[in-house]
């Protein structure tokens, strides 16, 4: 049988890079590793996040894959050389959107949603540096809620007090785009909207790495000869570090259910 392509997140949050993956490599059969019960990651120091992706990116190298994909920002930005360094099969990961969300037409701000650790950590401020304005990118960290999205809940409505913390000083403000630079926080993309849309003036376009990440996946596996034939059918196995009866339906729910 062909080798799988492993996805490694601190949770839930990379299955939205994974739904991605599937809809560009429909024939590639992939393994998922949730670091459930050590999320979230966000609010670790940098030498924590090393330590428990590289664990995680061993466990799944240990299991054979022909390729990786880090599908969380915080770990890209923590630790993404180490990774490369220490595994001999190709890598490749997420980044906070901003270089689409920065061509979005318009003189307002662009607020860059993201871990604590994301937005200090200075492979995130060189890429922000590179933009041809980096004073439009507004860094916001918004700890509390990945630990929220963990919890299984997505409803549209369940983040408004979080919300307002964090994005209340900007309610004055035009917003042409906001970059969900978490993989987790494209599943309360609508909460997110919403809570925009009554807040803020301006587009406030939502953008995620999800697809570009996608795309380069596939261009990887072509570069190095490893993608699957067309006629091999694909799928996925789900593993995580928590309760597998508590986290499993979760991952089937958010894979299967378009709307979220
Ligand atoms: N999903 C992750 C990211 O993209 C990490 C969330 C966390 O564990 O804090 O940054």
């Amino acid at each position: 049988m062909e080798s799988s392509i492993g996805v490694f997140d601190s949770g839930l949050g990379g299955v939205s890079v994974l739904r991605e993956a599937i809809r560009v490599l429909p024939h590639e059969r992939f393994i998922y590793y949730g670091d459930n019960r050590n999320a979230p990651y966000g609010d670790r120091t940098e030498a924590e996040i090393t330590k428990l992706t590289l664990r995680c990116a061993h466990t799944l190298a240990n299991q054979g894959v022909k390729a990786i994909l880090i599908a969380c920002n915080t770990a890209t930005a923590t630790c993404i050389e180490r990774i490369r360094n220490e595994l001999d099969v190709p890598v490749v990961s997420v980044e906070p959107a901003i270089k689409p969300a920065c061509m979005q037409p318009g003189y307002g701000k662009i607020l860059m949603m993201a871990t604590r650790a994301t937005t200090r950590l200075q492979r995130y401020l060189d890429l922000q540096a590179r933009m041809p304005d980096p004073s439009r990118i507004l860094n916001i960290p918004c700890p509390g809620l990945v630990e929220r999205i963990e919890q299984g809940i997505f409803a549209e409505n369940a983040f408004d007090d979080l919300l307002d913390t964090y994005l209340s000083a900007y309610h004055t403000m035009q917003i042409d785009g906001i970059v969900l630079g978490c993989t987790h926080y494209v599943f309360i993309r609508n909460a997110i909207r919403r809570y925009a849309t009554m807040h803020f003036s301006g587009a406030c376009k939502l953008f995620d790495g999800n697809e570009a990440t996608a795309h380069q996946l596939a261009r990887v596996l072509e570069e190095h000869n490893m993608a699957s034939d067309a006629g091999e059918p694909g799928g996925v196995e789900f593993h995580t570090s928590g309760d597998p009866s508590r986290y499993r339906p979760i991952f089937d729910m958010l894979l299967r259910q378009p709307g979220i």
